[in-house]
């Protein structure tokens, strides 16, 4: 809620102290000198993981190297991911929520465990020559133990150890169903899995506990949360500003038991914008400069100003949010569409529109606020400048497409108000269908001397939201999904139909997208025109040859150059880092079926596929095809 002390606060810390660039920058460099080898944000959109829409976390694209594939950049790795969540799209507008985020973290690959994990985070948060933080400030918390798994006493003690140094003698609080017992000077915190344990108490798969570090605000405690503060207490004092994760067991099954794992990993991940905004003493991440300059944009749009007026801000907070969100997405090839991911960023922009005319802008504005992105960003995302024209032209054409789903909108309204009253379900309908906003409905209603029933509408709303909640929940669960043989099996599949594309249609065809689901691959790639029947069927003969003679799958990790130049296919206009795994069906015995730049994992043998079959071949838009394919079927 932003009240009084909020905008005096706001108006005090106006100068940053540290800007999202200074601090993802000074996180780099830190673990440089660490021997980290820092490493490219992945694209918002995975690139075979079924699991998820998008990049939720910073480790979600390293999950096939967490579980053991080698990575090309050493054991030692950092970097700065995008990541979009979206399970709380109706909270944006609040303080605190972003969609669009970038997540900070370090990770070990079967390198250092807890010991360094902890001292360098506190050596980062607190040395003078970094983020020089008061250590006094700085509380932490540990994963108490239970019948599943024991205490984690080790890292207690590297913490106990490292306030030392810092003359501070830390002592233990232990919060028992989150009601912490009262100690005076206590820093380490305990408290069950549901807090101190990644990804979920009882999730199958690679998991530890974790140790989360606060940053307390000295914001007053209030009484409303509870009797004592604790770091996760929810009153606002103590924010929580990095996780480092030990992954040190692997659930067989979910909620079955655990097995310690031999090579032992480190996940950490530190939310930028949350924690500079904390850095600077403010109370929200809008205060940010990235978002203070979107807000000038949007003060220059219309007649309102951020910062005088709650429900204005909250308007301008949800345009500057989603409008960046869709920026990011455009530009790692997320079209605005009625399916999946494009569905996701559809909705984002049309939410920012509403809330454009909300305040008055009658204009189109999403694309003049996506150039101040742009502009702000594409120092970090040189992929934001390459596809500056695309990105702008896309929103241009999804808010005419809007403007006119709008005056549809309008005609059936109109349509409906003259056989009669409109119900709740009408003005649902309006709203789910034409994206028509409650408001201007109302409005209108009531011009005409009705009334809409504002709860029944909102009853009915609730229950829509309840469905799409439930059907979306499994893919935006994220975490540390398994790669099942099934998915590994149809990436495998999938170089093989691309490298069989390139020999039946020609080299011309290049990925555009891949997604795979247990049941099958989808590949999408530039080709002019459908393709015959004939060419399916040699595309088909062609994998299935392969697959018969059980082709070997080697990996070797080279530099993006040396790949170019061996043929690998690969996004050269990518950004990769210095090294890069390179995968090839085949070899000098056999000829070589395909060769690709990826990540992984793949089966060793084609043999283990079984039959390759299309089972649909279809536009997916201008100058792109789509084709749907299974394994396992009979030759
Ligand atoms: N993977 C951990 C998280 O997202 C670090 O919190």
């Amino acid at each position: 809620m932003l009240n009084a002390t909020h905008y005096a606060l706001r108006t005090t810390h106006y100068a940053p102290l540290m800007t999202i660039h200074e601090l993802r920058q000074k996180f780099l460099d830190f673990f440089k000198e660490k021997g980290h080898a820092i490493i490219p944000s992945a694209p918002l959109l995975p690139e075979n993981d079924p699991s998820v829409l998008f990049n939720t976390a910073g480790m979600q694209p390293l999950v096939p190297y967490l579980k053991g594939e080698i990575h090309p950049m050493g054991t030692r790795l950092a970097d700065a991911q995008k990541c979009l969540r979206t399970g709380d799209i109706d909270e944006v507008g609040d303080n605190r929520h972003l969609t669009f985020f970038e997540m900070l973290g370090n990770w070990s690959l079967g390198d250092y465990f807890k010991e360094e994990s902890i001292a360098w985070s506190f050596e980062f948060l607190t040395s003078d020559r970094w983020l020089g933080i008061d250590p006094k400030k700085i509380y932490v918390t540990v994963f108490e133990g239970d019948a599943d798994a024991p205490r984690d006493e080790t890292s207690i003690g590297i913490w106990q150890a490292q306030y030392e140094v810092k003359g501070i003698a830390a002592e233990i609080g232990v919060a028992e169903k989150d009601e912490p017992a009262e100690v005076d000077g206590a820093r380490i915190y305990l408290y069950p899995k549901s807090k101190n344990w990644w990804p979920g108490a009882t999730a199958k798969g690679l998991c530890g506990p974790d140790t989360e570090i606060f940053y307390d605000t000295g914001l007053p405690h209030s009484p409303a949360f509870g009797a004592v503060c604790h770091p996760n207490c929810d009153c606002g004092r103590f924010v929580e500003i990095w996780n480092n994760v030990f992954m040190q067991f692997n659930r067989v099954e979910e909620g079955g038991s655990l097995e310690v794992l031999p090579k032992k990993n480190v996940d950490t991940g530190m939310g930028l914008e949350r924690t500079a905004a904390v850095l600077n003493g403010f109370t929200t991440v809008y205060d940010l400069d990235v978002f203070q300059v979107i807000f000038r944009e949007i003060e220059s749009l219309c007649d309102k100003q951020y910062g005088k007026e709650e429900a204005v801000d909250r308007s301008m907070r949800i345009i500057a949010d989603h409008v960046r969100s869709a920026t990011f997405a455009i530009g790692d090839g997320i079209i605005p569409s009625n399916v999946q991911q494009g569905y996701i960023i559809r909705r984002l922009i049309r939410r920012a529109i509403r809330e454009g005319r909300r305040i008055g802008i009658t204009e189109s504005f999403c694309d003049k606020i996506a150039n101040v992105v742009i502009g702000e960003f594409g120092v970090q995302y040189r992929e934001l400048e390459t596809k500056r024209s695309e990105i702008i032209a896309e929103l241009v054409k999804e808010e005419e497409k809007f403007s006119k789903t709008v005056a549809n909108g309008m005609k059936e309204l109109e349509r409906i108000l003259e056989k009669g009253v409109m119900t709740s379900e009408q003005a649902f309908m309006l709203y789910s269908t034409y994206g028509f906003p409650l408001e201007l409905t109302e409005e209108i209603v009531r011009e005409r001397g009705g009334s809409v029933d504002h709860e029944a509408f909102m009853a009915e709303f609730e229950k829509h939201q309840e469905l799409s909640r439930t059907a979306s929940a499994g893919m935006f669960k994220g975490g540390l999904q398994d790669h099942s043989a099934e998915t590994t099996r149809l990436h495998t599949a999938t170089h093989l139909l691309h490298a069989a594309l390139r020999k039946v249609l020609g080299d011309h065809v290049q990925q555009k997208g891949s997604n795979i689901t247990a049941e099958r691959l989808r590949f999408d790639f530039s080709h002019p025109s459908k393709m015959t029947a004939e060419e399916i069927a040699e595309v088909e003969r062609l994998v299935n040859g392969a697959i018969q003679k059980d082709f070997p799958v080697t990996m070797e990790v080279m530099s993006p150059s040396e790949a170019k130049e061996s043929g690998a296919l690969g996004f050269f206009e990518q950004k990769y880092g210095d090294r890069v795994n390179v995968y090839t069906v085949g070899n000098d015995q056999t000829g070589v079926f395909s060769k690709e730049i990826c990540g992984g994992p793949h089966v060793e043998h084609l043999g283990e596929l079984g039959g390759f079959k299309i089972q649909k071949e279809e536009a997916s838009s201008a100058g792109i095809r789509r084709i749907k394919a299974i394994i396992g079927v009979g030759h």
